[in-house]
C-alpha cells in the first residue's frame, strides 16, 4: 500500500501572504435574514430544555428561520444584490456560494442566485465547508482576484439550516438558525485581505454530518453533531488559526481592532478570547440574535459591525472559522471604505 506523505497541514492551508499590488478587499457588504424568530420559549414548546439552559450553555436567544417559499437562495440574492449597491454596481466577475443547505443538489445554488440577480456569463458555483464556507469561498475569489483571473468576485453565504435540524433533538434545535449575507471583492490599491487560511481533517467527518443517527440507521436523515468534541476541537483549532494568521497578517495580537469568529456558541467564543487573552470588546458577536448560521456566521456578524459603524476603514480585523468535516481557516484584512446597506 503506498503511503501517502503527511503534509505539513500549516503550509498545506495557508496561502502566501497577499502581494498589495494586487490585494482584494471587501467593496460592499449586503445581509439578508428571514423574518421568521424562533425563541427559546418557542423551542421549549418543542423539546425538554428551559431559556436558562440554553442561555448558560450557549449563549443563544433567538434565531431566525425561513418561511414557505424561503430558501438559502432567495436569501442569498437578497443579501448579494445588497452587498453589489454597496460596492457601487460593478461589474461582476464570478459568483461563489458557500452553503451547507443548498435548495438542491443541482443546479448550484450560486446557479439560482445568478438568474435572481439576472446576471450571466460569469462562473458561478458553490462551496460546501460548512460553517468554515465564507473562509473557503472568501480565500477562493480572493485568488481569482490576486492571480488576475477575475477584476471582482461576488461571494454569498446562505443557510436554510433549520430545514436540516430535527426539532425532537435538543442538543442540536436550540443551535441553528437561517441566514445570508454576501460581499463583493474587489483588487484594493488599500488594505484588503492579507493572508488567508483553510484547512480540513477528514478524519473528524463524525463529528459534524448530515444523515440517520448513529444509533439508528433506519433513522430520517438530519443534522448529527457530538457537541463535546465540537466544542474541544473549536476551541483549540480557532485559537491556533488566530496565531498563525495574524503572525502572517505581519500584525501582532494587540495589534488586531477586531475578531470576528465563527458564532456557533457563546461559551466556545468566551472560551478562545480567554485562552488567547484578547477582551471580549475586540470580538464581535451576534450569536444571542441570530444561533449558529453556519457559513453565513461570520459576514453577518461583519455586516452587522459595518451597520452599527464599529467597523472602520483601516481597522485590523481577523475573522476565524471552525466547521464539520473538519474544516476551519480564517482571514486577516484591513477593512475598506465602503458605504453600507
Ligand atoms: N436543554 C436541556 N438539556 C440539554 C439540552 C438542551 N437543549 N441539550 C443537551 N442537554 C443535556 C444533555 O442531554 C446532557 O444531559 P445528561 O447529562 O443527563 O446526559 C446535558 O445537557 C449535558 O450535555 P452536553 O452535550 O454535555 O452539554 P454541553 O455543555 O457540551 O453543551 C452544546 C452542548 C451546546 C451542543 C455544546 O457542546 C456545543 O456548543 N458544542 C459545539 C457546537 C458547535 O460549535 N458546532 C459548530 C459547528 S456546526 C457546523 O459546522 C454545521
Amino acid at each position: 500500500m503506498t503511503v501517502l506523505g503527511k503534509a505539513d497541514p500549516a503550509a498545506a492551508g495557508t496561502s502566501p501572504p497577499s502581494p498589495p499590488s494586487r490585494r482584494a478587499g471587501i467593496l460592499g457588504i449586503g445581509h439578508e435574514l428571514p423574518a421568521g424568530v424562533l425563541t427559546n420559549e418557542d423551542i421549549q414548546a418543542l423539546v425538554e430544555t428551559s431559556d436558562t439552559w440554553i442561555m448558560e450553555r450557549t449563549g443563544i436567544r433567538t434565531r431566525h428561520q425561513v418561511g414557505s417559499g424561503e430558501t438559502a437562495a432567495t436569501m442569498g440574492a437578497v443579501a448579494a444584490r445588497k452587498a453589489i449597491e454597496a460596492a457601487g454596481n460593478p461589474r461582476i466577475g464570478a459568483i461563489i456560494c458557500a452553503t451547507c443547505s443548498p435548495d438542491t443538489l443541482l443546479p448550484s445554488t450560486a446557479c439560482f442566485i445568478q438568474r435572481e440577480l439576472g446576471l450571466t456569463g460569469q462562473p458561478a458555483f458553490d462551496i460546501n465547508a460548512a460553517c468554515s464556507g465564507f473562509v473557503y469561498a472568501t480565500a477562493v475569489g480572493n485568488s481569482l482576484i490576486a492571480s488576475g483571473t477575475c477584476e471582482t468576485a461576488l461571494v454569498i453565504a446562505t443557510e436554510a439550516m433549520t430545514t436540516l435540524i430535527d426539532y425532537t433533538d435538543r442538543s442540536t434545535c436550540v443551535l441553528f438558525g437561517d441566514g445570508a449575507a454576501a460581499v463583493v471583492l474587489g483588487a484594493t490599491a488599500e488594505g484588503g485581505i492579507a493572508a488567508t487560511q483553510w484547512f480540513a481533517d477528514g478524519s473528524q467527518a463524525e463529528l459534524i454530518y448530515y444523515g440517520p443517527a448513529n444509533d439508528d440507521e433506519t433513522s430520517a436523515d438530519h443534522l448529527r453533531m457530538m457537541g463535546k468534541g465540537t466544542f474541544r476541537l473549536a476551541v483549540d483549532r480557532l485559537c491556533t488559526m488566530a496565531t498563525d494568521l495574524t503572525a502572517r497578517a505581519g500584525w501582532s495580537l494587540d495589534e488586531v481592532d477586531h475578531f470576528v469568529p465563527h458564532q456557533a456558541n457563546l461559551r466556545i467564543i468566551e472560551s478562545a478570547a480567554n485562552r488567547l487573552g484578547v477582551s471580549m470588546d475586540k470580538v464581535i458577536v451576534n450569536v444571542d440574535s441570530v444561533g449558529n448560521t453556519s457559513a453565513a456566521s461570520i459576514p453577518l456578524a461583519l455586516a452587522g459591525a459595518a451597520a452599527s459603524g464599529r467597523l472602520r476603514a483601516g481597522d485590523k480585523v481577523v475573522c476565524i472559522a471552525f466547521g464539520a468535516g473538519a474544516t476551519w481557516g480564517g482571514i486577516a484584512l484591513e477593512w475598506n471604505k465602503q458605504p453600507t446597506v
